[in-house]
């Protein structure tokens, strides 16, 4: 049949609107007619190649959407349901066999590789093979084969246009907090950057009661919005010196911390934040081969631990339905990030979150 995707042809350049031929859903997967998908920051350094998924591609990973068709031996989910995508694992791995499915041992291949295990791409243009399957689902494309095990049922109450970015980004910040890092109440967390992966983290550390929660930033208005959903303290790294000031505010030292810039000297300062065994999840995502510093000799004996964690430790079927659940308590108001664009301005969505102004852009199809 035939679908519309934004496929990302040349590095760096925008995504261009084109037909493309999608083959028919394989065993074991579905295809899902897209409502809505998120636009991830790891979807803009895939385009920009920093990650080798090949080009040309359909990107886009946090995608909604509605059932359209099953293929043979489909069974979880019927013609109709509504469901948010995530991120592709083999599900049977030892890693996925023990519920840590961002760390199934086909993790690269099957979300960066831009094609199915067997080799074989779901879409074509005009003869030509484009990379299909990233993040098992590329839902910047009205239509999609995705693998089961992408894909999590939610009630058709939920609103798919709010929800989608929960498959990647949020799920991430949430995940790197309630799963990761589990901090006890009372206790405190500096969390370096305030996109959408840093509030949603902050919004976890609410529900956790950390009782001392610090957002660090360039922007003045990612902190004020940070300061909105439930930070006791801000910081504008541009302005102060973080280090200092966590080490007052805290006295001593952070408990947790968590880095989402990817940027390296925003890594070492977070190792220099935390107190004595305080544990640091990295979760920023950077170009291959960047390196950043340690001091070895002062945190020795801090006896930290600094974590790196892929999509916030979930297990996407687990996580992302408590998720929703909180949201629809009005527990985990992450929509307060989320900005709608019509999918033909998926260009000035990718823009806008680059240039700071969206936190997270969710294109609606
Ligand atoms: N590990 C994973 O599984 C996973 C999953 C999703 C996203 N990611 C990555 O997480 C990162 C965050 O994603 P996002 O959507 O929140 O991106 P984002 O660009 O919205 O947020 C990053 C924030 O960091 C801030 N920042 C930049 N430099 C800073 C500095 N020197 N000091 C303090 N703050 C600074 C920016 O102003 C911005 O607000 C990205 O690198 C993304 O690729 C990783
Ligand atoms: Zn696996
Ligand atoms: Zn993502």
């Amino acid at each position: 049949m035939k679908t519309t995707a934004a496929v990302a042809f040349e590095k760096e350049q925008p995504l261009v609107m084109t037909e493309l031929d999608l083959d028919e859903p394989r065993p074991g997967e579905v295809r899902v007619k897209m409502v809505a998908s998120g636009v991830c920051h790891t979807d803009a350094i895939v385009r920009d190649q920093w990650y080798p998924t090949p080009l040309p591609a359909v990107l886009g990973h946090e995608g909604a959407g509605i059932v359209d068709a099953v293929g043979e031996g489909v069974t979880k989910v019927a013609v109709g349901d509504h469901v948010l995508l995530s991120f592709a694992h083999c599900g049977e791995c030892a890693n996925c066999s023990s519920g840590k499915p961002g760390y199934c041992v086909n993790f690269f291949g099957d979300n960066f590789g831009g094609r199915r295990a067997d080799g074989s791409s779901s879409l074509s243009h005009e003869g030509t093979q484009i990379s299909s399957h990233f993040f098992g689902q590329s839902s910047f494309s009205q239509y999609a084969n995705v693998p089961l095990n992408s894909v999590v049922k939610v009630p058709k109450s939920a609103p798919l246009e709010i929800l989608a970015p929960l498959g990647c980004g949020i799920q991430t910040g949430a995940g790197a907090v309630l799963n990761s890092l589990a901090p006890e109440a009372g206790s405190s967390i500096a969390i370096f950057g305030a996109g959408a992966v840093g509030l949603s983290a902050l919004l976890a550390a609410v529900i956790a009661n950390c009782t001392t929660i610090i957002a660090v930033d360039v922007h003045d208005s990612r902190l004020a919005l940070a300061k909105e959903l439930g930070a006791t303290h801000t910081l504008n790294a541009s302005k102060v010196n973080v280090i200092e000031e966590i080490q007052k505010i805290t006295g001593g030292g952070a408990n947790y911390a968590l880095e989402t810039t990817g940027v390296p000297q925003v890594f070492t300062d977070m190792t220099m934040c935390l107190g004595v065994k305080g544990h640091a999840v990295v979760v920023g995502a950077a170009a291959m081969g960047t390196n950043a510093n340690f001091d070895i000799g002062s945190l020795l004996p801090m006896g930290i631990s600094v974590t790196f964690v892929v999509e916030g430790d979930s297990v996407p079927s687990k996580f992302v339905p408590q998720l929703v659940d909180l949201y629809e308590r009005g527990l985990f108001p992450f929509d307060r990030l989320v900005k709608s664009y019509p999918f033909a301005d998926i260009n000035k969505a990718f823009d806008d979150s680059a240039a700071g102004i969206t936190l997270k852009p969710v294109v609606i199809f």
